[in-house]
């Protein structure tokens, strides 16, 4: 057994011994965007330090919980904050969680995030549901030995964020009446923001969002033949001749506004996935 195969058995046994469940459906809550919390019948709540091999979230705005419960009457595990790429670990600590994901039965996952946008059509607090990304973080969660009882050496990756769930929230937000546009999310590392140059570039290259985290849960989860679902709420709108200064305190600010939207689509996709 590899060193990784040992530490995900000893995460999903001790796991297994505060809950017998078997959600198959996984949410990641990204920045300022823990208010779905208040929507899930919460059966168990477990701090990431307590997990043994489960990184240890660095940053204020997340909080290192992982929730079991339903939502929509439907069994769900949720990650109260996730890790980044920035904060230090590796790409396999990263996604480590995803990985115990699914070794406790979770086949699709849903993952929010804030985001820059680059698509001038975008404003401040619009949502944008993935629909493909580019990897800019110059690592890969599956460089090292493959592990073929979880994935294939070279995934497929001509439809990363799943046809039939972004139908769904496309058909749900039509329903409920909130806008949803959507684009290609680009992933960097940071921590910094970009400067006017590198978003002028990041608008070239074809991205609409940028941000520092999903393009690794997403490249896991696919490895898995997970069904993958990604949001991203535009929190900052990065346009290179018309960029204003903004911080973490706004980004947090405009991501709780616009999550009341963010936490009804992903209910309503739960509901119907
Ligand atoms: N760049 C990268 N990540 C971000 C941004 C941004 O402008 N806004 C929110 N997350």
């Amino acid at each position: 057994m590899t060193d990784q195969q040992k530490q995900r058995e000893e995460a999903v046994a001790f796991l297994r011994t505060k809950t017998a469940a078997t959600p198959g459906i996984g949410i990641i809550l990204g920045t300022g965007l823990g208010g779905l919390v208040k929507e899930i019948q919460v059966k168990t709540v477990i701090d990431y330090g307590d997990i043994p091999h489960f990184p240890v979230s660095t940053v204020e705005s997340h909080h290192g919980k992982l929730i079991f419960g339903t939502l929509g009457k439907k069994e769900i595990v949720a990650m109260q904050g996730r890790f980044h790429y920035y904060e230090g670990y590796t790409m396999r600590q990263v996604t480590f969680p995803v990985r115990v994901m699914k070794a406790l039965g979770v086949s699709t996952l849903l993952i929010s995030n804030a985001a820059g946008g680059i698509n001038p059509q975008f404003r401040k607090g619009s949502l944008m549901l993935i629909t493909d990304h580019i990897n800019l973080l110059g690592d890969n969660p599956l460089i090292g030995p493959n592990d073929d009882t979880l994935g294939p050496r070279f995934p497929d990756m001509s439809e990363p964020y799943s046809k039939k769930l972004r139908g769904l929230a496309e058909q749900v937000a039509l329903d409920e009446k909130i806008r949803l546009e959507r684009g290609v999310f680009v992933a960097v590392p940071g921590p910094n923001l970009e400067t006017r140059s590198e978003y002028r570039f990041l608008r070239l290259i074809g991205a609409d969002a940028v941000g520092m985290s999903t393009v690794p849960e997403n490249i896991v989860a696919v490895h898995m033949r997970m069904d993958v679902m990604g949001i991203s709420i535009i929190t900052d709108e990065c346009f290179p001749d018309s960029l204003k200064p903004t911080g973490l305190d706004e980004i947090i600010a405009v991501a709780g506004e616009a999550e009341p939207k963010l936490t009804t689509i992903m209910k309503r996709v739960v509901e119907r996935c």
